[in-house]
C-alpha cells in the first residue's frame, strides 16, 4: 500500500474528514500533522455524526493507529473531551497516540487570541479563539510547553519559571488581563498528564516500522491551502502549515515516503472568518449555497462565506501541494442549479490585468473581480449515484471543465455527506 496526503485545498471545511474516513478502511495508520482544535471535521456514517476537533477521522475503524503528530497543537482538555465522547460511544481509543513533541495550549493562550483580535478591531483575522496563534507563536519562539513536559514535572516547572512572568506581565500590564499562578498552571498540567498519559507514546519508530515493512499511512490535513501561514491569503491565515509539505515537516517522514497527494475541493468555495475571497458571493445565490450545503463552521457554528469554484485558487493548490489528484465534493449542492459559474482568471479593476495565475502579494486583492465562465445546471437529485457513468451529462460537464482548468484528474466525487455517497472515478 502507498502513503498518502490528503489536503484541503480551498480555505479549509472542503470535507477532508469524510475523504480521510472513506480512504481509512485500507490504510494502516492515520497521523494528523499539523493544526489544533481550531478544525472541525465531520465524518456521516450509518446515520450518526461525528464531529473531531484533533482526533484523525479514521478513529472509527477499530484497528487503524490513529496519531496526532509532532506539528499539531494541543488543546489538553478538548482533547480529553473528544476521547471521552467516543469511549462513551462505544468506539475504542485504544490505538490513539499523541506525539510527545507536538505542543500544548494553555489556558493563557486562548486569552491571548481574544485580546489579539480585539487589539486588531476592524482588520481582525476572525480566528476561532481557540488559542492556536499564541501556541505557535510560543513554539517558533521557543518558549513553548511540549506534551513530553507533562510527564516531567522537573522540566514543566523549570519552562513555567521562565515563560509564566513573561505572560503575566503581557496579560497584566498590556492587556489588563487575569494573570495566572504557576500553581495553578501546574495542576492543570498535572490533570491532564494523569488523563492523557496512556495515550502519548514514541511516533517515529511506530512511524518508521510502518514504512520499513510497507504499511500505509494517510496524512489527514487540517485547514487549507489557502490558509497557509506561509503560502495562503497572509495575513488572514492560521498559523500552520496546511500545506502537502507540512506532512513531512509535521508528521515527522521525509518527502521521498510520499506517493500519492489528494486535494479536496468543494464544488463552490467556501471560506470562515476575515480575508479576500475574491469568487465571493454576497447575493441571494450565495445565502442559497449556504443553505443548502449547510454553510456553518463545525468548530465555531459561524455562518461561512460562499462563492463560485476558482480555478485560479485550484490551479495555485495544484502546484503548491504537488496534487496527484483531486477529491471535488458536495457537488450534490447544484442539484437544483440552472446554471453554475466557475472563476477561471482574476482582473485588476484599476488597468484591466488579467491574473491566471494567484497573485500571492494579497493586498491587491481588493481591487480583483472574478472573470466567469458560465455552465449549465443538471437539474436532477444525484445523492444517489454511484458511478461516474450514471451522472447526467451537464454533471460531468461540470466536473471535466474545472480538470481542464486545473490539470489534474478528478478521481473522487462526492454527493453526500454519508460515508458511501461517494463515487471513485
Ligand atoms: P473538513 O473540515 O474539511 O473535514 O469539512 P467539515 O466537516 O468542516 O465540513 C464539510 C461538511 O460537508 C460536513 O458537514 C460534511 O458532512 C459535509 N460533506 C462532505 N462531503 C459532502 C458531499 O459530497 N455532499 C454533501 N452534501 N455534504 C458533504
Ligand atoms: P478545518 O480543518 C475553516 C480559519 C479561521 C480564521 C483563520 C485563523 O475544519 O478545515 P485560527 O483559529 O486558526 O488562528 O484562525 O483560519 N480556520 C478555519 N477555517 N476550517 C478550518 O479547519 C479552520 N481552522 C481555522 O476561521 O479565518
Ligand atoms: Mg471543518
Amino acid at each position: 500500500m502507498s502513503n498518502v496526503v490528503l489536503i484541503g485545498a480551498q480555505w479549509g471545511d472542503e470535507g477532508k474528514a469524510k475523504i480521510t474516513d472513506l480512504l481509512s478502511k485500507n490504510t494502516d495508520i492515520i497521523i494528523r500533522y499539523q493544526g489544533g482544535c481550531n478544525a472541525g471535521h465531520t465524518v456521516v456514517t450509518n446515520g450518526q455524526t461525528f464531529k473531531f476537533h484533533l482526533i484523525p477521522s479514521g478513529i472509527l475503524y477499530p484497528d487503524k493507529i490513529c496519531i496526532i503528530g509532532a506539528g499539531t497543537v494541543i488543546n489538553p482538555e478538548v482533547l480529553y473531551k473528544e476521547i471521552k465522547n467516543l469511549e462513551d460511544k462505544n468506539i475504542s481509543t485504544k490505538n490513539l497516540y499523541i506525539s510527545p513533541s507536538a505542543h500544548i495550549t494553555l489556558p493563557y493562550h486562548i486569552i491571548l487570541d481574544g485580546v489579539n483580535e480585539k487589539e486588531l478591531g476592524k482588520k481582525k483575522i476572525g480566528t476561532t479563539n481557540r488559542g492556536i496563534g499564541p501556541t505557535y507563536a510560543d513554539k517558533i519562539n521557543r518558549v513553548g510547553v511540549r506534551i513530553e513536559d507533562l510527564l516531567n514535572e522537573e522540566a514543566l516547572n523549570e519552562k513555567l519559571d521562565i515563560i509564566l512572568p513573561q505572560k503575566n506581565l503581557l496579560l497584566e500590564k498590556v492587556y489588563n488581563e487575569k494573570t495566572f499562578t504557576k500553581q495553578e498552571i501546574i495542576d492543570f498540567c498535572k490533570d491532564y498528564a494523569e488523563k492523557l498519559k496512556p495515550y502519548i507514546k514514541d511516533i517515529n519508530p511506530i512511524v518508521y516500522d510502518a514504512i520499513k515493512t510497507k504499511k500505509s499511512i494517510l496524512f489527514e490535513g487540517a485547514q487549507g491551502t489557502m490558509l497557509d501561514i506561509d503560502h495562503g491569503t497572509y495575513p488572514y491565515v492560521t498559523s500552520s502549515n496546511p500545506i502537502a509539505g507540512g506532512a513531512c515537516v509535521g508528521g515527522g517522514v521525509g518527502p521521498t515516503q510520499i506517493d500519492r497527494i489528494i486535494g479536496i475541493s468543494k464544488a463552490y468555495v467556501t471560506r470562515v472568518g476575515e480575508g479576500p475571497f475574491v469568487s465571493e458571493l454576497t447575493d441571494e445565490t450565495g445565502k442559497k449555497i449556504q443553505e443548502i450545503g449547510h454553510e456553518f463552521g463545525t468548530t465555531t457554528g459561524r455562518a461561512r462565506r460562499c462563492g463560485w469554484f476558482d480555478a485560479v485558487v485550484g490551479r495555485y493548490g495544484v502546484l503548491i501541494n504537488g496534487l496527484t489528484d483531486m477529491a471535488l465534493t458536495k457537488l450534490d449542492i447544484f442539484n437544483d442549479f440552472d446554471s453554475i459559474k466557475i472563476c477561471t482568471s482574476y482582473k485588476d479593476k484599476r488597468n484591466g490585468k488579467i491574473y491566471n495565475s494567484y497573485p500571492t502579494n494579497t493586498y491587491i486583492h481588493k481591487y480583483l473581480e472574478p472573470v466567469y465562465i458560465e455552465m449549465d445546471g443538471w437539474k436532477k437529485d444525484i445523492t444517489k449515484i454511484t458511478s461516474y457513468t450514471e451522472l447526467p451529462e451537464n454533471a460531468k460537464k461540470y466536473i471535466e471543465k474545472i480538470e481542464e482548468l486545473i490539470e489534474v484528474p478528478i478521481k473522487i466525487i462526492g454527493v453526500g455527506p454519508g460515508r458511501d455517497q461517494t463515487i471513485i472515478r
